[in-house]
């Protein structure tokens, strides 16, 4: 899936709607970039910002690195969970940028092991959790969900379950244990590979502020 023609003139930044996006205002505006209007005060969807080049775009997780590999999006902000789930191949991915930091990770009742028992496996991480299982060579029946996954051991659906999990809370809540990690999860940026080129200078400068902000004090 390559690129097609990048946005307009400008910068456009998409997103991940929640907690991403509140972790990243603080980013964002270290680099000059506050948008004109809170996101949540307006219905807006496209946001002009302080800098008359850049706006923002504000969209679900999932959908961040498909703007950004159809350069509806020059750059995008999200989580390694999404990208590692995420198929197209028109994505650059400069720099981990620390913030939503959690584990991806194996999780069933306690007791159960990660290899022993049953073999259904509860996750909206579909295509992360059949890579999971196929490096161990192991056959699982893969059941897709789109949230609230921790429920389906508890009402039989399915054996074991791959989430995230941060301070253990929900599963624990749940009666459920974390028994393997599959990966550490932070916010990514990404950038669009044709827009990096056409648009150099004004990619690269984005992803060297935000690179100091990073690094810096
Ligand atoms: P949507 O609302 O579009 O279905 P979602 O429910 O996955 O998406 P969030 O729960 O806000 O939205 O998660 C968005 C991203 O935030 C995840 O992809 C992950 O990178 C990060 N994240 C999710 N849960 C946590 C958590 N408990 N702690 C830290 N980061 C998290
Ligand atoms: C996320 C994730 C877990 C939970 C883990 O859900 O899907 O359910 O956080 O965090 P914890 O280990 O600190 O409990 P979120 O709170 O985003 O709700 P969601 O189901 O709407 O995605």
């Amino acid at each position: 899936m390559s690129a097609s023609a990048p946005p307009s003139e400008g910068l456009r930044v998409a997103v991940s709607k929640g907690r991403i996006l509140q972790e990243a205002l603080p980013l964002l505006a270290r680099a000059g970039i506050v948008p004109s209007v809170g996101p949540d005060e307006s219905r807006k969807l496209i946001l002009p910002t302080s800098r008359a080049d850049v706006s923002i775009v504000v969209v679900r997780a999932a959908d961040v690195p498909t703007y950004v590999d159809y350069g509806a999006a020059d750059a995008g902000i999200t989580g390694k969970d999404v990208l590692m789930e995420y198929q197209g191949d028109g994505l650059y991915e400069p720099l981990d940028l620390g913030i939503a930091r959690c584990r991806l990770m194996l999780a069933g009742h306690a007791g159960a092991t990660a290899t022993q028992g049953g073999r259904r496996v509860a996750t909206k991480y579909v295509h992360t959790t059949r890579r999971f299982y196929a490096e161990r060579g192991e056959q699982v029946e893969v059941i897709r969900l789109y949230g609230s996954m921790e429920l389906a051991p508890l009402v039989g659906l399915a054996d074991f379950i791959v989430d995230l999990v941060d301070t253990g809370n929900t599963l624990r809540a749940n009666g459920l244990v974390p028994l393997e990690k599959i990966a550490d999860i932070s916010s990514r940026l990404v950038v669009n590979k044709a827009a990096l080129k056409l648009k150099h200078g004004l990619v690269r400068g984005f992803v060297d502020d935000l690179r100091r902000i990073v690094a810096g004090p």
